[in-house]
């Protein structure tokens, strides 16, 4: 039972878990699972890594927080790395996935108005993703997010999904647009991988308009499609990109990168952060990139993410209600023709973590350290589960 003195945002929880090493879960009674969902692409380094651990407790015997008055020398250093890895220019460092996306609506919204456009206009995708502040509400895609939080806010019209030629007409018939906003792959909105030049050619769409292109990687960043940013696979450079979750393996972090004509439109006094960037959540973050290249984790995400496709796919291929199977690294999604969230608890009962999302699709966001014996196990136990949800129905 979940004590009353909590609001009632998450609805009955599922087991006290109280304890997590490597790929495993306990709760407090014992039981013991196999965490294929990361604290939802959280975790990617698996729990209580060693050298988070570390980082986390020498720098809170050192300093956990001044606040942003003060230069925070592991701000600069997370935000030179980060540059480095992404080929983006600045930074600026929130607490969360929601707090980043408003850093880039703010960004946009300064860029349309330099442009001396009056609404200036994000242009968001169907089924998109993008936290649960206001802004973000109204950016995403679902009515159930937004539903009984109007009036929305305004400035963001709306487009499908991996579909430049819809683009274009919206862009044709509204000249406040400067601006896109997309995920490179839509997580909540059911692991949607778009056509392999999707981004390549969005890019190329935005440049032709003087548009930014903004990328929300907050799911897919931090190593877990294989490259430490998912757009990397895609050989661009976007104006804006967005990252949380996986930044600092579970110590609460965000991150707005821009690049080119979005890298200085922030000034002072335009955006803030009490938190933001503090010492104690750079630490983290320099541990988890510092551990994500020494351990080689984006090859391991890539092979990981393969042995799972392939093994999902050789075990479920002629079952009749699975639709689709496809990812990319840890980042994998089960489309089934039917809703399924009732898998959760049969996974739980079976002790293995999953989730799933957008009502029929199994989304597994394992750590990028599972081995082999990790994905078989995975595999022979939610097979079966699978299987069986078409002889109930
Ligand atoms: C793509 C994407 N953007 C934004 C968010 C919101 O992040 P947060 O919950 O840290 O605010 C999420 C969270 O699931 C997400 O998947």
């Amino acid at each position: 039972m979940t004590t009353k003195a909590l609001m009632n945002t998450y609805g009955d929880r599922a087991a006290k878990l109280v304890k997590g090493e490597g790929v495993w879960l306990w709760d407090d009674e014992g039981n013991k699972y196999l965490d294929a969902l990361s604290g939802i692409a959280v975790c990617g380094l698996g729990h209580s890594h060693q050298a988070i651990g570390e980082a986390i407790t020498s720098q809170s015997d050192t300093l956990v927080h001044c606040s942003n008055f003060f230069s925070v020398p592991n701000q600069e250093l997370l935000a030179e790395k980060l540059c480095d890895i992404s080929g983006m220019e600045t930074v600026f460092f929130g607490n969360s996935g929601a707090e980043a996306n408003e850093a880039a609506i703010k960004i946009a919204r300064l860029f349309g108005q330099k442009k001396g456009l009056k609404l200036p206009t994000v242009l968001v995708m169907d089924n998109a993703f993008h936290g649960r502040t206001l802004a973000t509400i109204s950016a995403s895609g679902g009515r159930r997010v937004q539903a009984g939080f109007e009036p929305l806010v305004s400035g963001f019209a709306r487009g499908p999904f991996d579909d430049i030629a819809a683009l274009q007409k919206i862009a044709d018939n509204n000249a406040n647009i400067c601006a896109v906003f997309v995920e490179p792959i839509q997580g909540e909105g059911g692991i949607r991988v778009p056509s392999a030049n999707y981004l390549k050619e969005l890019r190329e769409f935005c440049d032709s308009r003087d548009w930014l292109l903004m990328l929300d990687e907050v799911q897919t960043g931090n190593g877990r499609t294989g490259r430490y940013f998912c757009y990397q696979h895609s050989d661009i450079i976007p104006d804006v990109v967005t990252t949380s979750k996986g930044l600092g393996n579970g110590v609460p972090i965000g991150a707005c990168l821009a690049s080119g004509q979005a890298a200085h439109l922030m000034q002072p006094g335009n955006h803030g952060s009490t938190f933001g960037g503090n010492p104690l959540a750079c630490a983290a973050a320099l541990a988890t990139i510092e551990s994500i290249e020494h351990e080689n984790l984006l090859a391991k995400a890539t092979s990981i993410g393969e042995r799972v496709i392939s093994g999902f796919k050789r075990e479920l291929c002629d079952v009749s209600h699975v639709r689709e199977i496809r990812g990319l690294g840890c980042m994998i999604g089960i489309e089934l023709d039917r809703p399924c969230k009732e898998l959760f608890s049969a996974a739980m009962e079976q002790g293995l973590i999953i989730n799933v999302t957008a009502d029929s699709v199994i989304r597994l966001l394992p750590p990028m350290i599972f081995s082999d014996d990790d994905v078989d196990m995975l595999i022979s136990t939610l097979v079966p589960l699978i299987k069986n949800i078409e002889l109930n129905k």
